[in-house]
């Protein structure tokens, strides 16, 4: 994020963000980097996810339309989400700052994972689960645009567990499990 960004970003008391700090800030959220190229430009941000549909699964992310990765992920309809583990903390705070160079993963020292046959988008390696995804849906809401998308293709990593999370404006681990596997038999 640049610097006047950021600056613009911080919640002053009665300013334009306050109502989401207060209102927002405590919805725990998994944190991700999303990843787009569009031929030797590639771009990356920290972000947050959520599924919208089970079959076909298909996830949701705000994206700020401004954004140098919003922009590639609208010219080429694909984008990556890399969901990151705590031990890529550093990686969340590098890719959230907006990057000016035309490889942001190069410029940021962020490690690649080369995408699958058929998609151009690079991701984080190391994360924990991959998806790559085909935009569906662009809604325009308030200052994002949320962009829905087709996972088409995954690669799951380490075992379950050690998810990096945003909740109250800082980052957190999950902590324990409270039950066995979908004891209500829910898929996901
Ligand atoms: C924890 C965290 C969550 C973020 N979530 C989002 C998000 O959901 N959508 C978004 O557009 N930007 C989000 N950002 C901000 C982007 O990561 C940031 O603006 C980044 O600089 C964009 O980079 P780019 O301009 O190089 O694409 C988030 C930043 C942080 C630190």
């Amino acid at each position: 994020m640049s610097d006047d960004r950021a600056r613009a970003l911080e919640p002053t008391p009665g300013g334009r963000y306050a109502p989401a700090t207060a209102a927002l800030s405590p919805i725990a959220m998994p944190v991700v980097i999303v990843g787009a190229a569009d031929g030797a430009r590639r771009s990356c941000a920290t972000a947050t996810v959520m599924y919208v549909s089970l079959a076909p699964p298909q996830i949701a992310v705000a994206l700020h339309p401004g954004s140098r990765t919003t922009v590639l992920v609208r010219a080429t309809g694909e984008l990556s989400i890399s969901m990151l583990a705590t031990d890529q903390l550093d990686v969340a705070v590098r890719a959230g700052r907006s990057g000016r160079e035309s490889d942001k993963f190069a410029a940021a020292a962020i490690p690649v994972q080369e995408p699958p046959a058929g998609f151009a988008a690079p991701a984080v390696a190391g994360s924990l689960t991959i998806l790559w995804c085909r935009v569906t849906h662009e809604i325009e809401t308030g200052d994002h645009v949320l962009v829905i998308a087709r996972v088409e293709d995954h690669l799951s990593g380490a075992t379950p567990g050690g998810q990096l999370l945003r909740a109250d404006r800082r980052y957190a681990a999950l902590g324990d499990w409270l039950s066995g596997v979908a004891p209500e038999n829910y898929p996901v």
